[in-house]
């Protein structure tokens, strides 16, 4: 690379090594270093500046210390702390890494995918494969027939929804698909969600103009007979209520649906994880029960990536031509995640890889769930999806363990921001799906502290709160 200007001053007292790492933080700091820019050799860099190479070497070493530079064995030495994109007008200089390089943040928050468990061979096939065809001369309102045909045999394989691609429409993922659905309801329609829930999907109801109604989970997942009158619109994850994991039980599913055809309501069946149980097999979806009033959605965010951008779609056929209509004039599921799925599934490779995933997240489910439990700690959620939850019993304890895993730079999700108007309850969610091993073992290691401390937190606040109590 071009290298920026680095002043010495021979003249000064400062020794060149240090001036030479003051140079190369300021540089960064300016925006003239990116993080990844390799630097040259202590040896280039001497020559360059004429200087002795102990100069370099020092000015490295120093800069190495302090997390600016990191070395990787046989490739160079490359700048770590400075920003990533060009620094526009108003950019602040970058402050110096709080941490050394080698301390990133592990991860166990939920919602990302498991990309260990992807063959690159088969992931690469799809893309070459999805690239064999020009693209079509004007984007599809619908989808590509190859896509839903996928869908389709999606459905029926592993979901059991007997279905054909012309009743499947692409979408761009979930939340796309539930902004869709709201802007087909008056504004101000009444739309219950579970609560706890997913924070994106009410949001994009919110923004749509909807007024979300909390309606509370317990280990039957939705309570069906809390849900308020006049609803234009159920939200709900009944295969695995996201976040706290159960399934909603089959006499809630045919409650639902009753109510839902007695108050002409649309049920919107999220099946974000769906294809992924690890024990006993799946209930009839919603859709198999009640095509006529549930709009099923589907998506690849968690069983491939939510960089793809894809999902699916089957409703009843008032909704779906109303979507119809609004794509017409407006946004539309893009085709490039459409082609890689369909080629993934038209080569077998899709059916292998579930098969490989639900392996690997088995035995990822499985570990996490000992780590928990080894500490004395309860789990929440059925043998299922991506992630765990562990309650704590109060807000004290759900910062105590937030705060210890931070300070072993591990981030997991809290349960009580899953709360649609506040907290709901006082827990860790884990994802297990998205850290490589070596770090899902770490995270899991530092969660064991952070717990095990919390435990001993609880026990002795229950003991001075005891103790304080009159005998
Ligand atoms: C409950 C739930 N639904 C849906 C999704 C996927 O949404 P999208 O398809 O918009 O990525 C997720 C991903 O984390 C989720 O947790």
């Amino acid at each position: 690379m071009d290298l920026p200007p680095l002043p010495l001053d021979r003249t000064s007292g400062l020794p060149l090594a240090v001036q030479l790492a003051d140079a190369v933080r300021g540089a960064a700091a300016a925006g003239s270093f990116r993080r990844g820019d390799r630097l040259p050799s202590t040896r280039a860099l001497a020559a360059t500046l004429g200087v002795s190479r102990t100069v370099t070497a020092a000015a490295y070493d120093q800069l190495l210390a302090e997390g600016w530079i990191a070395a990787r064995h046989g490739a160079g030495t490359f700048v770590v702390g400075a920003p990533d994109a060009p620094p526009g007008p108003a950019a602040t200089p970058a402050r110096p890494p709080t941490a050394p390089a080698g301390t990133a943040t592990t991860s166990l928050e939920p919602g990302s995918p498991c990309t260990e468990a992807l063959d690159p061979a088969a992931w690469r096939r799809a893309w070459r494969a999805g690239a064999d065809a020009l693209p079509a001369l004007l984007a599809d309102d619908v989808g590509l027939p190859a896509y839903r045909a996928a869908v389709a045999d999606q459905l029926l394989r592993h979901r059991g929804l007997v279905t054909g691609p012309d009743a499947v429409l692409a979408t761009a993922g979930t939340t796309a698909a539930v902004a869709e659905l709201a802007a087909l309801l008056p504004r101000g329609a009444r739309v219950a969600v579970e609560d706890p829930g997913y924070q994106r999907v009410a949001a994009a109801l919110r923004r749509a103009g909807t007024t979300v109604l909390p309606v509370p989970v317990d280990d039957e997942g939705l309570v069906v007979d809390a849900l308020p009158d006049r609803l234009d619109a159920v939200y709900c994850t009944p295969a695995h209520q996201y976040p706290l994991g159960a399934r909603l039980s089959a006499r809630r599913r045919l409650a639902l649906v009753q109510r839902a055809r007695a108050g002409r309501f649309l049920v919107i069946e999220d099946d974000y994880d769906g294809e992924l149980r690890y024990d006993v097999a799946p209930l009839p979806l919603l859709a198999a029960l009640a095509p006529d009033v549930v709009a099923h959605l589907g998506t690849t965010s968690k069983v491939l990536s939510p960089t793809l951008g894809v999902g699916w779609l089957v409703a009843p056929p008032a909704v779906r031509a109303g979507l119809l209509v609004a794509r017409a004039s407006g946004a539309r599921p893009a085709e490039a995640g459409q082609r890689v799925f369909a080629a993934m599934a038209a080569h077998g490779d899709l059916a292998r890889h579930l098969r490989r995933l639900r392996r690997v997240l088995g035995e990822r489910r499985a570990e996490t769930v000992a780590a928990i439990r080894a500490t004395g700690h309860e789990v929440r959620g059925d043998a299922a999806g991506g992630h765990v939850v562990a309650p704590l019993p109060d807000a004290a304890g759900e910062i105590a363990v937030a705060e210890a895993l931070a300070a072993r730079s591990v981030t997991v999700g809290l349960l009580s921001s899953y709360g649609l108007t506040g907290p709901t309850g006082y827990g860790v969610v884990v994802g297990y799906a998205g850290p490589d091993r070596p770090a899902l073992r770490r995270g899991l290691a530092a969660l064991q502290e952070a717990l095990a401390g919390a435990t001993a937190d609880v026990t002795q606040r229950a003991a001075i709160s005891h103790s304080a109590q009159p005998v």
